[in-house]
C-alpha cells in the first residue's frame, strides 16, 4: 500500500519572494465565490447555528465577503434571515413594511419590534399613503397603548416619484432634514422607500457584497434529503444569491443526487456543495454541476470525525489536492475549517482556494447567534459543531416537538464538540486585522492579488524545530 504524506498549516511556511509592493493598501483581495459571484474579500461566515444568522451576513457583505445562514431552522425562518438581510442594505426598499391607520399603536410598535424597523408607512383601507409612524411618534404615547395609528402619526410627508435618482433623493433627505422618504405613484400608491441610513450605509461600505438591485449578498444553506428541494425554492422565491448543499461527506450518492435535482429544478441557481477532500471528490460534484466546490473533512476546530472515523486529509494537501481539479474546470474551491489567523488564510490561498470559510475565528464576535457566558471574569460565545451531540438535540425537538435522549438520540454518533469562544468584539474589527494580515501575506509572495499570489507562491515544509522557531519564544508574554 502507498502512504501519501498529508500536511496542513502548520506543517509550511510561504517562501518569501522579491516584492515591489511599497504597502499593503496596493494590494487587491477580490477573489471569486463561485462561478458567477465575486467579493472584494476571500471570506464567508461558516453555515453553523453559532455562527452565521442575518447580523452576521450582513456585517460579511458590508465588508465584502458574504455569510452563509445556517439550515437548522425552520424554512420559513432561514428564509426570513435571508429576507433580512436583503432589506437591511437596499439602495431602495421595493416593499416599505405597512399599517393600517385604524390599528393601534400597541400593534403597530408590536409590528416594528418584529421586523426589526424604526418605522412604518402607514396606508389607508384603499392602500393609498397617509403618512409616516415612527419609534418616536410612539415613544411619548406609551401610557394609552390603544390610541390608533392614525392620531399619533406624521402626516406631513415628503414624498417622491418612482424612478427617482440616488443623488436627488439624497438632495431631498438632506433639504427636508428626514430619514425616510417614500415613493408614490400618481395614484398614490406605495412604490418604494429610500431611507439615509441605508443611502449612508452604502457610502460606508464601498466594497460590500452587492446584487444587482445593490443589496447584500447572501447564501443559505440546505441538506439533501428530507425538504431540501422545498428549502431550495423558498430561499430562492426570497432572492437568495447562492445555496450551498451542505453534508459532511460530500463525496456520496446522496449529495450528487441532490445537487443534479436542485439543478434541474432551479437551472438558474448558483450552487456551492460539500465537503469534500480529494481531487475525485471534487470532479464528482463539479461534474454533476455545481459552481463552487468546498473543502475539508474534519479540519475545523470542533470537528471530532477524524476521531470517529479515522477519516479525513490534512487541509493544505486537501486544498491543493482539490484547487488542482478546480483549475482545471475552471470552477472555485472554498477552503472549509481548520484555520486560526491570517497566516492560515493565506497558506489555503496560496494551496489555490478562492475563498476561506471560517467558524471559530468569528463566533465570538457580536453578531454571531447566541448570548455571551462569563466564566473567570472573561466573556465567551458557545461555539458548537453542527454535528455536536447538542446541536442534533435541539434540531430533532425542533422537528418533533419533543424528545426522548433514550429514544431518539441514544444511538446518535456525534461528529462535532460543544466549545466555547473568547468574545471579541464586532466582525468588522476582526475583518479588517484578518484582510490586513492577508494584504500583506500578498505582499511577501510579491503578489498583488490572489490569483498572482497562487502563481508565484512556494511552500516549504518545517521541522518540530522550525515551527517552534515560528512562534514567540524565549520572552515572557504580557
Ligand atoms: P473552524 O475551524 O473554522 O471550522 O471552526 C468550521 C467548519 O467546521 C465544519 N463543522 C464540523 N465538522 N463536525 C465536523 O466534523 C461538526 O460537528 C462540525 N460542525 C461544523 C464545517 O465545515 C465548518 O464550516
Amino acid at each position: 500500500m502507498n502512504f501519501k504524506e498529508g500536511l496542513t498549516f502548520d506543517d509550511v511556511l510561504l517562501v518569501p519572494k522579491f516584492s515591489n509592493i511599497a504597502s499593503r493598501s496596493q494590494t487587491n483581495l477580490q477573489t471569486k465565490l463561485s462561478r458567477n459571484i465575486s467579493l472584494s474579500i476571500p471570506l464567508i461566515s461558516a453555515n453553523m447555528d453559532t455562527v452565521t444568522e442575518s447580523d452576521m451576513a450582513v456585517s460579511m457583505a458590508r465588508n465584502g465577503g458574504i455569510g452563509i445562514i445556517h439550515r437548522f431552522l425552520t424554512i420559513q425562518e432561514e428564509t426570513n434571515e435571508v429576507l433580512k438581510v436583503k432589506r437591511s442594505g437596499s439602495v431602495m426598499i421595493e416593499t416599505p413594511y405597512l399599517v393600517n391607520q385604524n390599528k393601534t399603536i400597541f400593534d403597530a410598535s408590536n409590528y416594528m419590534n418584529e421586523k426589526r424597523v424604526s418605522g412604518l408607512l402607514v396606508i389607508n383601507d384603499n392602500s393609498k399613503m397617509v403618512g409616516i409612524l415612527t419609534r418616536r411618534d410612539v415613544l411619548f404615547e406609551s401610557s394609552d397603548k390603544t390610541r390608533l395609528v392614525k392620531d399619533v402619526m406624521t402626516k406631513d410627508i415628503v414624498t417622491a416619484k418612482p424612478g427617482i435618482n440616488l443623488i436627488n433623493a439624497k438632495e431631498i433627505l438632506r433639504k427636508y432634514r428626514i430619514e425616510k422618504l417614500p415613493l408614490v405613484d400618481e395614484n398614490g400608491s406605495i412604490a418604494g422607500l429610500i431611507t439615509s441610513k441605508d443611502i449612508s450605509n452604502m457610502e460606508n461600505y464601498p466594497n460590500s457584497s452587492k446584487d444587482k438591485k445593490g443589496r447584500p449578498l447572501v447564501g443559505a444553506a440546505i441538506g439533501v434529503k428530507g425538504d431540501f428541494l422545498e428549502r431550495a425554492e423558498s430561499l430562492i422565491n426570497a432572492e437568495v444569491d447562492v445555496l450551498v448543499v451542505d453534508i459532511a461527506h460530500g463525496h456520496s450518492a446522496n449529495a450528487i443526487d441532490a445537487i443534479k435535482n436542485i439543478k434541474k429544478a432551479f437551472p438558474n441557481s448558483e450552487l456551492i456543495a460539500g465537503n469534500v477532500a480529494t481531487a475525485t471528490g471534487t470532479e464528482d460534484l463539479i461534474k454533476s454541476g455545481v459552481d463552487a466546490v468546498k473543502v475539508g473533512v474534519g479540519s475545523g476546530s470542533i470537528c471530532i470525525t477524524r476521531i470517529v472515523t479515522g477519516s479525513g486529509v490534512p487541509q493544505l494537501t486537501a486544498v491543493l489536492d482539490c484547487a488542482t481539479i478546480g483549475k482545471k474546470y475552471d470552477v472555485p474551491i472554498i477552503s472549509d475549517g481548520g484555520t486560526r489567523n491570517s497566516a492560515d488564510i493565506i497558506k489555503a490561498l496560496a494551496a489555490g482556494s478562492s475563498t476561506v470559510m471560517i467558524g471559530s475565528m468569528f463566533a465570538g464576535t457580536d453578531e454571531s447567534p447566541g448570548s455571551f457566558i462569563t466564566k473567570n471574569s472573561k466573556k465567551f460565545k458557545i461555539y458548537r459543531g453542527m454535528a455536536s451531540f447538542y446541536a442534533s438535540l435541539g434540531r430533532k425537538s425542533k422537528e418533533t416537538g419533543t424528545i426522548s435522549i433514550e429514544d431518539d438520540l441514544n444511538d446518535y454518533v456525534a461528529e462535532g464538540v460543544e466549545a466555547m469562544v473568547p468574545y471579541k468584539g464586532n466582525v468588522s474589527d476582526l475583518l479588517i486585522q484578518l484582510t490586513g494580515g492577508i494584504r500583506s501575506g500578498l505582499s511577501y509572495c510579491g503578489a498583488r492579488n490572489i490569483l498572482q499570489m497562487q502563481q508565484k507562491s512556494e511552500f516549504i515544509t518545517m521541522s518540530k524545530a522550525g515551527f517552534q522557531e515560528s512562534q514567540p519564544h524565549d520572552v515572557s508574554l504580557m
